[in-house]
């Protein structure tokens, strides 16, 4: 008789490969290290904005790097999941593990989700080291989101025609201690941007001119 695999004894009979390259390897082609950084808010809080607009000023100083937006991994990789509370925790957790092997890969990772759970962006930060996660909170309020309704989905919300929408009837968790909290409703977005990209250069995750330097903060030994 054969015992059903679960995925936890997936899990158990699979040993780990040690990659070749290690990530300082690449760091040192790249000329910058990885990180990730994870924005969170309410729908309309700002977050894919900011990740592009970010991108963007770091793309332009040589720096690797990819925007994942919670709307376009629903298309693909979470397609087959909603919005009820175990779907968002597993929408988070897949999201997640494909950060850190993307920031694995020596790319600047930017996350777009409204990420609503205090345990899942917990989750999503322990599965790197400390150094490695940078929370960024978009704040704005539920009534200026939803006065923005960029998509019309809170005006739908509101008329019952989307179930779980977060902020009008399912829960958006403030976060307690995030490592930078944007004002969007109060800061124009370059302000923004600005803060970000100045927060980055300060955490030396990304050098001026990331081709020429290869003084890492913890370049190869
Ligand atoms: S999360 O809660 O699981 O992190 P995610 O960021 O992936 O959410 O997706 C949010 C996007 O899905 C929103 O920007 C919105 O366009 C769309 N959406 C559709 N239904 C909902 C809903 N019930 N609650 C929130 N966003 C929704």
């Amino acid at each position: 008789m054969t015992t059903p695999l679960t995925l936890d004894s997936a899990a158990k009979n699979c040993v780990w490969e040690k990659p070749s390259i290690s990530r300082q390897d690449r760091a040192i082609l790249n000329g910058h290290r990885s990180c990730i950084v994870w924005f969170t808010g309410l729908s309309g809080s700002g977050k894919s904005t900011l990740a592009r607009r970010v991108e963007e000023v770091l793309f332009r100083k040589g720096i690797r790097t990819f925007v994942l937006d919670g709307d376009n991994l629903r298309h693909g990789l979470c397609s087959d999941l909603g919005f009820d509370a175990g779907s968002r925790k597993e929408n988070i957790r897949r999201v997640a593990e494909v950060a850190k092997m993307m920031m694995e890969s020596g790319i600047v990772v930017l996350t777009a989700f409204i990420s609503p759970f205090a345990e899942e962006r917990r989750l999503a930060r322990t599965l790197v080291n400390e150094g490695d996660f940078f929370e960024i909170y978009c704040k704005a309020s539920l009534a200026e989101c939803e006065a923005r309704d960029v998509k019309g989905f809170y005006k739908k919300a509101r008329l019952g025609q989307i179930k779980n929408y977060t902020g009008i009837n399912s829960p958006y968790e403030i976060p307690d201690n995030p490592d930078l909290i944007l004002d969007t409703e109060l800061e124009a977005v370059d302000v923004s941007v600005a803060r970000i990209v100045g927060f980055l250069d300060e955490m030396a995750l990304v050098c001026a001119q990331a081709r020429l330097s290869t003084a890492l903060p913890w370049s190869a030994q």
